[in-house]
């Protein structure tokens, strides 16, 4: 197994293929996950949406945005005409953190450090996908893309994200899972915001 990204860092794969070989080789940062969760979608897909590290279903299942918060994803891209399978979905970390609570498998965010170490599969991932488009669903999204904290609340909406030069536009939303989370009162909503900023999306990839 691979440990360090220092260490695949100068394995310089040439193709997406390769460089998923190698994240699927790779050892977890935190060990107990089942296995790598990989991006998916086309090579050359317009649009690619970063969340922030697999969840139990992911991880269970091998594949991103499987789970609650990725079906919540699925059903609002379809209300702003955002065919999934023509879009490319990652996750900033690629392996899934948690605690273990009696049966359940609690989802722990990354730290900083984590999301640096995942950084350079996002750079490359996105180098070969080469989207028109990056949209960081929430905080540990837009801090492996821009290498720092950014308030959600302030940056939401178009963004440039200047480590990439201008290879491709930007945009900042809420995570999914964050509408999960909300008191029920507050949920219409927010999820009615998420759809608009979808819908943006939607126009910028045109
Ligand atoms: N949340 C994420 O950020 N990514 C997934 O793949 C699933 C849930």
């Amino acid at each position: 197994p691979v440990r360090a990204v220092a260490a695949m860092a100068d394995q310089d794969p040439a193709s997406l293929d390769a460089l998923n070989a190698l994240i699927r080789r790779s050892e977890p940062l935190v060990p107990g996950a089942t296995q790598a969760v990989l991006g998916e979608g086309p090579v050359g897909a317009t649009v690619a949406f970063v969340g922030e590290q697999p969840g139990d279903q992911e991880d269970r299942q091998g594949r991103p945005f499987v789970g609650p918060a990725g079906q919540l994803l699925s059903r609002a891209m379809a209300e702003a005409g955002l065919a999934r399978d023509r879009a490319y979905l990652t996750n900033a970390v690629k392996h899934f953190k948690f605690e273990e609570r009696g049966k359940r498998r609690i989802h722990q965010k990354p730290t900083a450090g984590e999301v640096s170490h995942y950084r350079w599969w996002l750079d490359r991932e996105l180098d070969f996908v080469g989207p028109k488009l990056v949209v960081a669903l929430g905080a540990t999204a837009v801090l492996a893309l821009t290498g720092k904290a950014v308030p959600i609340t302030r940056a939401r909406g178009p963004f440039r994200f200047e480590r990439f030069d201008n290879r491709f536009q930007g945009f900042i939303t809420v995570h999914p899972s964050y509408l999960l989370r909300l008191p029920d009162e507050a949920k219409a909503e927010a999820y009615a915001a998420f759809v608009d900023d979808l819908r943006r999306v939607e126009a910028l990839a045109q």
